[in-house]
């Protein structure tokens, strides 16, 4: 029996759906319904259909009562809302659904792992009994588990906190048991992360095994939405930590993080080798990722900053989109990203040019556009070489976006302070690449809110919103001194 709050979200989501034109959202990334979106939850395939469910709260364009929000899709490029999956309606969740993961169980049910939170009034703020709960459905109805929670702070090593304890990623062995991590702490005023792992016979009754990893205090307080996956020889721990001070090394807010190594499975000792950023645009948080029939590792995050979400659109209805699904690799201790590979069959009227010279402004016949594939290849020239190339986009008049790539420095940057921006927040990251003697190539996805950049075959990526008005289309290309590119540029069409 459907809930009356989930019947009621239900009924509202459907009516608000209409009212918003698909041109109004973008065309590829997924945006909630209506109302808020934050992290991706539930990501899976089921059916042989991908699955997304996202933190969801569907009555205002803020952050509320906790729902998951619903969404299916054959290519990750084209997603057909379902109606929400969950609503904080038992006792476990009365004070929302917070994030979590799917499986498939034996018998072809869908189960969710999520953290139900409670909140309780301390004398200075609001705080939130966490623990995690179940729901089993077939693709569209989840019914909860009748023995909620199935973990609570009984279940965590002593001096952490059940203030914060959410965010499990489930996954199962071939031996078919069930494991999951849980993002832990230490209580205030330390508030150290710890990374927890769980196993389960059946999915339902679980049992503590070790600390995967824990937060000494440099990297941030509480770390989100865990994932720990096998991939390439190595294990993948990923990591969301909140308040990380800025160093050369991370950006300053809420930043994920890939630590790499090895684990032992009978002990459940994670050894990390290598860290790294993952993503070093503004808008990049809360990764999860799911094992496809076909044996990809992808992986998609709340295309978002925390410390940004000011920097709105006011026209539009929904808040929030994903990240364009990305293909991992471990390749020589570091994390790989590629887009989809399902994108190519979006990609339509081909342009390509290559030994293009580049001194002053230029634009490119047939290189303009907001939903655009573009990859761009930079090389020195010799002698006159630049000291700094650029690419402007979305661009109108005095409005655009920028990417500005140093090669003395080796420094690439992204600038959207002349975006339409009405926010006065950080518009601008930049980052470190690596030395290919001067050369860079850069692949720009650009969705009508929103660029991605994948640099040097996803060394490295740098994901951003821009809410600039759609008339601004333009593309060009400018050096101080001479470059020479070769250019490849595709309208993706679904
Ligand atoms: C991360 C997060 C999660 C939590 C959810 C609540 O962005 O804070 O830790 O489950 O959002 O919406």
């Amino acid at each position: 029996m459907t809930s009356r709050i989930l019947s009621e979200a239900r009924e509202y989501e459907n009516a608000a759906e209409n009212q918003i034109l698909p041109e109004d959202r973008p065309l590829f990334h997924l945006t909630p319904k209506i109302g808020w979106m934050n992290d991706p939850n539930g990501f899976s395939q089921y059916n042989g259909e991908y699955h997304l469910f996202y933190q969801y709260y569907p009555y205002q364009k803020k952050w509320g009562p906790m729902h998951w929000g619903h969404a299916s899709s054959k290519d990750l490029l084209s997603w057909k809302f379902l109606p929400a999956a969950l609503a904080p309606d038992v006792e476990a969740d009365a004070g929302g659904c917070f994030s979590g993961s799917a499986i498939t169980l034996d018998d072809g049910r869908h189960l969710l792992m999520y953290t139900g939170v409670v909140k309780v009034h301390d004398i200075t703020e609001d705080l939130f009994i966490q623990t995690q709960c179940l729901a089993v459905g077939d693709g569209l109805d989840y019914v909860k588990y009748e023995g909620n929670p199935v973990l609570d702070e009984n279940d965590i090593p002593e001096g952490l906190s059940r203030y914060d304890f959410r965010d499990p990623k489930i996954w199962r062995e071939e031996d078919g048991t069930f494991r999951c991590v849980i993002g832990g702490c230490t209580p205030d005023p330390e508030h150290h992360g710890r990374i927890l792992y769980f196993r389960s016979d059946d999915g339902f009754k679980w049992q503590f095994v070790s600390v995967l990893a824990e937060n000494d205090g440099s990297l941030g307080t509480m770390w989100e939405c865990p994932d720990f996956f096998e991939l390439d020889g190595k294990y993948v721990l990923l990591i969301s930590p909140q308040d990380v001070i800025q160093s050369k090394k991370y950006n300053c807010g809420n930043i994920t993080v890939a630590m790499i190594g090895t684990f032992d499975k009978e002990t459940g000792v994670f050894h990390k080798e290598t860290e790294q950023l993952v993503d070093n645009g503004i808008d990049f948080y809360a990764t999860q990722t799911l094992l496809s029939d076909d044996g990809r590792r992808i992986m998609t995050a709340w295309m978002q900053n925390w410390d940004s979400i000011v920097n709105t659109s006011r026209e539009t209805r929904w808040f929030g989109q994903m990240v364009l699904p990305r293909e991992l690799h471990v390749e020589n201790g570091r994390l790989i990203q590629k887009p989809i590979r399902e994108i190519e069959a979006a990609r339509k009227n081909r342009v390509a040019c290559s030994g293009l010279h580049i001194s002053d402004v230029r634009e490119v016949e047939g290189v303009s556009g907001r939903t655009v594939d573009l990859t761009v290849d930079i090389r020195p020239t010799g002698d006159h070489s630049f000291r700094k190339f650029e690419i402007r986009f979305a661009q109108q008049d005095d409005t655009f976006t920028s990417l500005v790539y140093r090669p003395f420095d080796r420094t690439l940057e992204f600038d959207r302070t002349y975006s339409g921006t009405r926010r006065a927040v950080i518009h601008t990251r930049k980052c470190k690449v690596a030395d290919h003697a001067g050369c860079i190539r850069l692949r720009i996805i650009l969705d009508r809110y929103s660029s991605e950049v994948f640099i040097n075959d996803g060394e490295q990526t740098l994901s951003n919103v821009i809410i600039t008005g759609q008339y601004a289309d333009r593309i060009s290309f400018s050096a101080d001194g001479e470059a020479e590119i070769d250019i490849e540029k595709y309208d993706l069409c679904l």
